[in-house]
């Protein structure tokens, strides 16, 4: 497994790689990995003859109150649990090496980048964007492989991915949870053990809905009224409860088959997503 830094360096050995005619996967991450990630690497894994995982904390996607400097990272552990995975290459740059001191392009998906977690992080998805994009270009992939737990995320980027004309096969893959429930995060680490208790409410109140819709629940205000009563009960404080339709994330107002519903919740000042698609 090569450790690469530089952007130059792993455009060449992309181009050689290519010329072998290999599939090439990449797995974008901001590292401190957990099993989430590994899921995401093992299906990439399958699909590719060439893998790449990049881990790069990517500064253009935290606000400025948000949790750029805090954000956790161990790139030795990482490094040695994708070793195990048979990862191929760990595209790994310094934010210099990513953005320059004048940088000033972005890519944007304006609406969609508005919606759920867009209405509170309002340069979030605009950053995700413009270094997934960069990430395509310096890496040249032919699949790439995201988590459901960001379906926001994922649904922007394959937005990016159809309007621009990229020739990326966008993936996703399962959301991960811990034993109880808790949907794996490396921002799970803020949680103190009070918070990490209570948290788990935001995973049972979408299997509520899943209950609720089975037996026959339809009514979005209800639903949501419910969830939230659930998870204030909790100590948590909503940032949002969306009800929405899978494809085009427009609030509905019955739920229906493919019904998305995701909220974000914030446990002290951790603030915890999750998602379920009826
Ligand atoms: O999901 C993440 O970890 C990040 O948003 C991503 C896709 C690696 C872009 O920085």
């Amino acid at each position: 497994m090569r450790l690469i830094k530089k952007v130059d360096v792993a455009s060449r050995i992309v181009a050689r790689v290519r010329k072998r005619g290999k599939v090439i996967g990449l797995v974008p991450t901001m590292g401190y990995l957990h099993e989430g990630h590994l899921s995401l690497v093992r299906i990439a894994r399958k699909k590719c003859g060439y893998l790449i995982v990049s881990i790069f904390v990517n500064p253009t996607q935290f606000g400025p109150k948000e949790d750029f400097r805090q954000y956790p990272r161990d790139l030795k552990k990482d490094l040695s649990m994708l070793r195990k995975e048979g990862v191929d290459l760990v595209f790994n740059p310094s934010v210099r090496e990513m953005y320059g001191p004048d940088h000033q392009t972005y890519v944007e998906v304006v609406d969609w980048s508005r919606l759920l977690c867009g209405a509170s992080r309002p340069i979030h998805f605009r950053g995700v964007t413009t270094v997934v994009l960069k990430f395509f270009n310096i890496l040249q992939p032919d699949i790439a492989v995201f988590g459901r737990k960001d379906y926001q995320q994922a649904a922007i980027i394959r937005k990016m991915v159809r309007e621009l004309n990229l020739k990326v096969n966008v993936i996703t893959g399962p959301v991960v949870r811990e034993k109880d429930g808790l949907a794996m995060s490396s921002r799970n680490i803020y949680l103190n053990p009070g918070q990490r208790q209570n948290a788990v409410v935001i995973s049972e109140s979408l299997e509520w809905v899943r209950q609720a819709y089975k037996k026959g629940a339809r009514q979005t205000k209800e639903v949501r009224t419910r969830m939230a009563r659930m998870i204030r009960n909790r100590g948590g404080r909503i940032d949002y409860i969306a009800v929405v339709d899978k494809d085009t994330l427009e609030p509905v107002k019955k739920l229906k088959k493919g019904t998305l519903v995701a909220l974000a919740v914030f446990f002290g000042r951790t603030r915890l997503i999750d998602n379920t698609v009826l």
